[in-house]
């Protein structure tokens, strides 16, 4: 019998947790510290990944994704060697894809030249704003010339390069923000996610905006307004929303992203890193230790995991929609029913379908562009009990 992983794949993911400095929207796992003893963080890595490999490694492997913090800040000896491990411990799929994400303050051409020998193929750039009072708004570390620069360093040095915007950003008009979309396109190879800007709580805007200073903010109905014409203007460019906030030309989709949201399986390396893996009929939620040391610790005492529970099969079947139907293509029924002991109540799907949020066509359900936009409350509509 295929479990059920295999519809999705199985990845790799990486993550090194340090960052030059902390931009103020920022919650990922990302540290700043004035030295890191990278031979040191290797070792531990590597530890790492045979442990992961004597339980996986009958499979074949189709993505590795250093992600961060800020991977161009490891040494593209590190990165080189651990993928020298990974050929070593996986089998590896004929169109594997290894990404990296770079800030584009941390790149320069030698080093992007070397991180390709080393087996990445594809880069995902932090650019996030192409006007310099909104990158220092937002706390980056490099200008939008810098920014071009790297982008042309990283064109030059692979064939998959895809950028990263932030939008609904404070003082940003629609009009601001198509302009800019537009000037992206023509700077994109063939993909390019596209984030509304979230306020978390914990991080410099949260509290900022806690406190009433963080003005400017769009309203929700422009970041809605934002949005759909997000979707428009990338469609018509030939850059298809594949994905909530993903857009790609058809075939260069992020093959790693694609295995989270058609729910294969992934392991994960480094502090903080999630994991869902299938062992002996079981699937398994995995987590590191979120602190850079105290995971560095334990991964060198031989484990670096500090949870790992089971997944219960009607969690499965809540995390396999969540995660689907964040996709344009949707999820295919057959494989929910095959998870959840309960069917989707018909007469849910029948509202949803009337008021145009979500239609359902051989076996396939899909969220359509207007649930999209509210796609948290469809997601409620369809799960609650
Ligand atoms: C790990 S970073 C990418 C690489 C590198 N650290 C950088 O920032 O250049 C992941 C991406 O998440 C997005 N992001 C992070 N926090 C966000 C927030 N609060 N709202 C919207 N997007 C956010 C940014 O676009 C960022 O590029
Ligand atoms: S956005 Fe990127 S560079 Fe900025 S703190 Fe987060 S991970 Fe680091």
């Amino acid at each position: 019998m295929v479990e059920d992983w295999q519809h999705g794949g199985f990845g790799l993911y990486i993550h090194w947790p340090f960052c030059e400095a902390k931009c103020p929207y920022c919650d990922f796992n990302s540290h700043v510290v004035r030295k890191i003893d990278q031979s040191r963080w290797l070792r531990a890595y590597l530890g790492e990944l045979d442990r992961v490999a004597s339980e996986t490694s009958d499979r074949v492997l189709n993505s590795v994704f250093f992600g961060g913090g800020t991977p161009s800040l490891m040494d593209p000896d590190v990165v080189a060697a651990i993928l020298v491990r990974v050929r070593k411990l996986w089998r590896i799929s004929n169109d594997f894809e290894v990404t990296l994400e770079a800030n584009p303050g941390s790149v320069d051409a030698g080093r992007f030249v070397a991180y390709r020998a080393g087996g990445v193929n594809r880069v995902s750039m932090g650019i996030q704003a192409l006007n310099d009072r909104d990158l220092s708004r937002l706390g980056r570390i490099h200008t939008v010339e810098e920014a071009r620069k790297a982008f042309e360093i990283g064109r030059k040095a692979f064939d998959r390069v895809s950028f990263d915007l932030i939008y609904a950003r404070q003082d940003q008009t629609l009009q601001d923000w198509t302009a800019e979309l537009n000037e992206a396109l023509s700077m994109a190879i063939d993909h390019l996610s596209l984030y509304q800007l979230t306020i978390e709580t914990g991080t410099a805007f949260g509290d900022r905006y806690e406190r009433g200073k963080l003005r400017g903010l769009p309203e929700d109905d422009l970041a809605a307004d934002m949005y759909e014409a997000t979707q428009e203007i990338c469609a018509s460019a030939g850059m298809d929303p594949y994905e909530v906030s993903n857009y790609a030309e058809k075939g260069s989709e992020s093959r790693h992203n694609l295995i989270y949201w058609r729910y294969g399986d992934y392991a994960g390396v480094g502090p903080g890193a999630h994991a869902r893996l299938t062992m002996d009929g079981q699937r398994y939620a995995i987590e590191n230790w979120r602190m850079p040391e105290k995971w560095l610790e334990h991964a060198e005492a031989g484990n670096g995991e500090s949870l790992r529970n089971v997944v219960p099969q009607v969690d499965q079947a809540t995390e396999f929609l969540l995660m689907g139907l964040r996709l344009t293509e949707g999820v295919d029924l057959s494989r929910y029913r095959a998870l959840s002991e309960v069917e989707l109540s018909e007469d849910r799907i029948t509202y949803l379908q009337d008021i145009g949020t979500i239609s359902i066509d051989r076996q396939r359900l899909r969220v359509l562009p207007k649930g999209r936009m509210v796609l948290n409350s469809v997601l409620a509509e369809l799960l609650v009990d």
